[in-house]
């Protein structure tokens, strides 16, 4: 194994898009940000060098970070985020996970435009479980605003009110010729008759869910969130934000060109956001013909067409990669997630006194003003609480109509883990209003998906149907609209982990919480100690 160094300029970047330009914040002054490649076991250091007047702070997402949680990136969980003119080494081993993650910036909205891949290859002289392809391409899916995200959700957050949805779709930052004054900005993806690509596809966007399919051709996914899946083939996949899947695609259709998409899956009535980007898939050496016609991408409501996708993911479960599912449950959690409304005086009008609020267990995540992680390190009192409830005030029983209690309580609340205990989280969408997904995203950990339904969970009926054997293995899991998903993971990893919905205007606006993961002796004795540039608060 090898150590990779990489170095992160945090730039800004003048973009014109759509017929408009602005500045934007990148690294090395890309969008989507450069590629990280390192091979399973390899120890990859980035120094994150923060040119820019914001606060920054990066998070490789789905690295397990197994006793450097000091490197996992969050703002205010695990570090002060790095200032103006400050710089601050990344410093973590890949340890058992081979795939494809992303990396992104963990503070306020600014991972619209800071994000890239992370590429860990099989050990040297391991192949993949499946056919070699002849190459590999990145796709990365992104969103592209032409005013300033920071801007954006602030008019939000002062209103009351929703923020504006993104005005284009991106594939590797091209927004395709479907989108304003871009039709010559589009994607474009050669390959060569009869031979077999790997796409590693990462959903980057802020706040989109995607549909994602190549006319004409089948896609055979093999690995989701940096795990291995059991193969399987299916012309659309849908992926949140955070999410990535890994797919086989073979140039075995009449040499021409292919339309790419990317569409929102909103999974509710009203679908506030339906733009597509495309791209070209391309034989090389064909005459320059028009794209096949797009088999038309799904619909943003095409629940049907997700659940195809999403039902049919299972962990490889091999003899060289086994399915570790927690056999037993030592701590049994039940989380309700969703959005609600809470009175605001100080709203625009247009708001009617109120303002859209997110929670969990109806308790809203207030971010704190120093790091968690630092916090508990160092025993300072007074900057969070041990008290997040493992269950929500009331029973929860969704009818479809709104319950009683929709009241919030505002905290900076942890939940305590023993360490190496095992967890079974069920996440139950509320439903109450704006029905959607909810991607929720745990760090530190890669949790198995044992069960997932419509509608309520029943604590009694429920876990018979749960698989135990070979149930995907993710970072990021959808809670379905007005239903449930069940994950299981053991708490291995000493820290606090960050869980939350991964539509960032979600977790904006408090759909987010963090676990506590501790042996009891004092977390000293199972993290390593933090390293010396730690940025200060
Ligand atoms: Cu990809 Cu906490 O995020």
């Amino acid at each position: 194994c090898r150590v990779r160094h990489y170095r992160f300029n945090v730039v800004t970047k003048n973009s014109t898009k759509l017929c408009s330009s602005k500045s934007i914040l990148t690294v090395n002054g890309k969008f989507p940000g450069p590629t990280i490649y390192a091979r399973e076991d390899d120890t990859v250091l980035v120094r994150v060098v923060n040119h820019v007047k914001h606060n920054v702070s990066v998070h490789w997402h789905g690295i397990r970070q197994l006793r450097t949680g000091w490197s996992d990136g969050p703002a205010y969980i695990t570090q002060c985020p790095i200032q103006p003119g400050q710089n601050f080494v990344y410093n973590f081993t890949i340890t058992g996970q081979r795939g494809t993650l992303l990396w992104h910036a963990h503070i306020n909205w600014l991972r619209s435009t800071i994000h890239g891949a992370l590429i860990i290859l099989p050990k040297l002289g391991v192949p993949y479980p499946f056919p070699t392809p002849h190459k590999e391409k990145v796709i990365v899916l992104g969103e592209w605003w032409k005013s300033d995200t920071e801007a954006v959700i602030n008019e939000a957050l002062n209103s009351g009110l929703a923020p504006n949805v993104s005005d284009a779709h991106t594939i590797n930052g091209h927004p395709g010729p479907l989108a304003n004054c871009s039709s010559q900005d589009g994607f474009k993806l050669p390959v060569e008759s009869g031979k077999t690509y790997l796409l590693r596809i990462i959903n980057a966007a802020l706040n989109e869910e995607l549909f994602f399919k190549i006319a004409g051709h089948n896609l055979t996914i093999v690995e989701v969130d940096a795990a291995y899946v059991k193969p399987f083939q299916i012309d659309t996949i849908v992926i949140a934000p955070g999410q990535t899947t890994n797919a086989l695609v073979t140039a075995d259709k009449k040499p021409g060109k292919y339309l790419v998409a990317a569409s929102p899956f909103m999974d509710s009535p009203v679908a506030v956001d339906n733009l597509t980007v495309t791209a070209t898939l391309h034989y090389t050496g064909t005459l320059s013909n028009a794209p096949t016609t797009l088999t038309a991408p799904p619909p943003p409501n095409a629940t049907q067409v997700a659940n195809n996708f999403i039902t049919s993911l299972r962990s490889l479960n091999s003899k060289k990669y086994p399915a570790k599912v927690p056999l037993t449950v030592d701590h049994s959690l039940f989380f309700t997630v969703g959005l609600g409304i809470t009175p605001c005086q100080t709203c625009t009008a247009a708001a009617n006194g109120s303002r859209v609020v997110a929670s969990i267990n109806n308790v809203t995540f207030v971010m704190p003003t120093f790091a968690l992680l630092q916090a508990h390190y160092f025993n300072i009192n007074g900057v969070f609480t041990t008290d997040f409830p493992g269950n929500p005030p009331q029973a929860f029983n969704y009818s479809g109509t709104p319950p009683a209690n929709l009241q919030t309580t505002n905290g900076t609340k942890l939940y305590r883990l023993a360490y190496n205990s095992t967890v079974q989280l069920v996440l139950q969408d509320t439903g109450i209003i704006a029905p959607e997904n909810h991607p929720v995203h745990l760090h530190g950990f890669n949790f198995f998906v044992v069960g997932r339904g419509i509608g309520n969970y029943n604590p009694k009926k429920d876990p018979k149907n749960f698989n135990i054997v070979d149930p995907v293995e993710r970072n990021t899991v959808g809670v379905p609209s007005g239903g449930w998903t069940a994950i299981r993971f053991q708490a291995d990893n000493p820290g606090v982990w960050f869980l939350h919905c991964h539509l960032e205007v979600h977790t904006t606006w408090g759909l987010k919480m963090a676990f506590l993961v501790d042996n009891g002796k004092g977390i000293n004795e199972s993290l390593i100690p933090p390293p010396n540039d730690l940025p200060k608060c």
